[in-house]
C-alpha cells in the first residue's frame, strides 16, 4: 500500500481518512469501473431506486455520500420537480458529480450533516453507509434530517445467501481486486472494498440496525440474488 495505511476496523466501521484518500485516488475511474465490474447492474439498481423514490413524490431529496453523483443524477431525472442535493466529504468525487450535471452539491461529512432536523422528504445513501466510520451513527444522522413520515433509503452491497455465498465471497476477495487493479491501478482500494462488503450487515442484520435507530416499517429488497440490497425505513421522530 502506498502512503495511506490500511485501516483498523473501528467498531464495525471504516477509518474516514483512509476512505477519503481511497476515493480521491479512484475518483477519475470510479464510474467506468463500477459499470464494468457490475456488468451494468449498478445502473439498473439505481434506476430501481429512482422509481421507488419518485413514487413517494418528494419535494426535497438529499443524497448523502453522493460521490460522482450516479444516484443523485438518476433522482434528478426521475423527480424533475424536486430539489436534489448531493453531499460528500471527498471533493475529488464531488467534482465529477458537478461536471456530470448534478445541480446542487455540498462538501459535508455524513456523520455531521449541516442541516436542521427534518429538512428533507427523502434521504438516500448508495454504497456510502458501508464506508462510514460508524454505521449506526450514519443511519441516525441521515434519519435526523428526514421529516416525520419521510423515507430513508440505503442501497448497498450485500452477501447472497445459500450456495452462492461462498463462490461470491471468493470472487470478491480474489478475482475482483485483480480485475479492478488492472483497470484502475488501485488494487488495494478494491481489496478494501471486498473486506468492507464482508463486514457490512446484510439483510435482516441491516433491518435490525434500522429498528435500533428507530426507523419504522423497515423493508428489504435483495437485488441480483442478494449481491446488493435496497433497505427502506420510514422516519418517526
Ligand atoms: C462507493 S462511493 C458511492 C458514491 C455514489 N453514492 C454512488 O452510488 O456511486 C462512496 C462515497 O461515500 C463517500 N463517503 C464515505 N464516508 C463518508 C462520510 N463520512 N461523509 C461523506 N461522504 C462519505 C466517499 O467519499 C465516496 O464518495
Amino acid at each position: 500500500m502506498s502512503e495511506i495505511e490500511r485501516p483498523e476496523e473501528i467498531e464495525g466501521g471504516q477509518d474516514p481518512a483512509y476512505v477519503k484518500g481511497a476515493f480521491a485516488r479512484i475518483a477519475d475511474n470510479y464510474v467506468l469501473t463500477n459499470h464494468v465490474l457490475s456488468l451494468g447492474a449498478d445502473i439498473l439498481w439505481r434506476r430501481k431506486v429512482g422509481r421507488m423514490v419518485a413514487a413517494w413524490n418528494p419535494s426535497k431529496i438529499l443524497d448523502v455520500a453522493t460521490g460522482t453523483g450516479d444516484l443523485a443524477l438518476e433522482l434528478q431525472r426521475k423527480c424533475p420537480h424536486a430539489e436534489v442535493l448531493g453531499t460528500d466529504f471527498c471533493e475529488e468525487m464531488l467534482a465529477h458529480a458537478k461536471e456530470r450535471g448534478l445541480g446542487e452539491t455540498m462538501v459535508a461529512d455524513a456523520l455531521q450533516l449541516p442541516f436542521e432536523n427534518a429538512r428533507f422528504d427523502v434521504v438516500t445513501v448508495a454504497f456510502g453507509l458501508r464506508n462510514m466510520e460508524n454505521w449506526k451513527a450514519g443511519l441516525r444522522e441521515a434519519a435526523r434530517v428526514v421529516r416525520d413520515g419521510g423515507h430513508l433509503l440505503i442501497l448497498d452491497f450485500s452477501l447472497p445467501g445459500g450456495v452462492l455465498r461462498k463462490p461470491y465471497v471468493y470472487y470478491l476477495n480474489k478475482v475482483l481486486p485483480k480485475i479492478a487493479g488492472v483497470i484502475t491501478k488501485e488494487r488495494d482500494a478494491y481489496e478494501y472494498l471486498a473486506g468492507s462488503i464482508d463486514r457490512f450487515p446484510s439483510g435482516n442484520a441491516m433491518l435490525a440496525l434500522f429498528e435500533e435507530v428507530g426507523l419504522k416499517e423497515a423493508s428489504w429488497t435483495p437485488l441480483n440474488g442478494g449481491i446488493a440490497s435496497i433497505y427502506v425505513g420510514v422516519v418517526e421522530h
